[in-house]
């Protein structure tokens, strides 16, 4: 008997170019699989994205994450992994509980340094703009209750050149970089966990 696939659910509230990439990745391997996509925002573009590849798609709106644990467990029933791709609401402490070194983020920006509230997206590489950086970069990382606090999983950076750059230069940078590895490093956490 063959074994099953392990179920990825993928949490955005965006644009969606994260989960598009993680949903084209996966669609060749056999091992792994997108099996939902979580939203908070009924009008992301993440969730059109989702439909286009025939994925299940659920929008579980801030009240319902923060305090109805019993249907968002449920929703989750069956999935090995929560990927947040771009997922701006706090996870609570019961789903950290329930999935334990299972919930795994990406942040565009060199943890711990441009981390924590009110640091997502674009907010980011302005402030990595404004301080000269001479480099930025992605980080994932384990979720936990501090935001952008868990354990890193993975770092890759890129080199900036002050006084060059803008938000949206910067921003283009840290795209290719998520492109090029969030799915490779979702792929090998889920495969120790398979082999463990
Ligand atoms: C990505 O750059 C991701 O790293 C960032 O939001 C963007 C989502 O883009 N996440 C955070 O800032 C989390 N703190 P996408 O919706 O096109 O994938």
């Amino acid at each position: 008997m063959s074994t099953p696939p392990i179920r990825l659910a993928v949490f955005a509230s965006g644009e969606g170019t994260n989960l598009e990439n993680i949903i084209r990745y996966f669609s060749s391997a056999p091992t792994i699989e997108v099996a939902l996509v979580v939203s908070n925002r009924p009008e992301a573009k993440a969730l059109e994205r989702a439909r286009c590849h025939g994925i299940p798609c659920k929008v579980v709106n801030r009240t319902v994450l923060a305090e109805d644990e019993a249907t968002v467990i449920a929703l989750l029933h069956d999935i090995d992994y929560i990927i947040l791709a771009g997922f701006l609401l706090r996870i609570p402490t019961y789903l950290i509980d329930a999935f334990p070194q299972r919930i795994i983020n990406i942040h565009p920006s060199l943890l711990p340094k441009y981390g924590g509230k009110g640091m997502y997206g674009h907010h980011v590489h302005e402030a990595v703009c404004a301080a000269g950086e001479k480099e930025s970069g992605i980080t994932i990382h384990f979720v936990t209750e501090g935001i952008d606090e868990g354990e890193p999983i993975a770092q890759f950076s890129t080199p900036l050149i002050p006084g060059s750059e803008t938000p949206d230069t910067i921003a283009d940078k840290i795209h290719r970089l998520e492109q090029a590895h969030f799915p490779e490093v979702i792929a090998r956490i889920a495969t120790i966990h398979r082999e463990a």
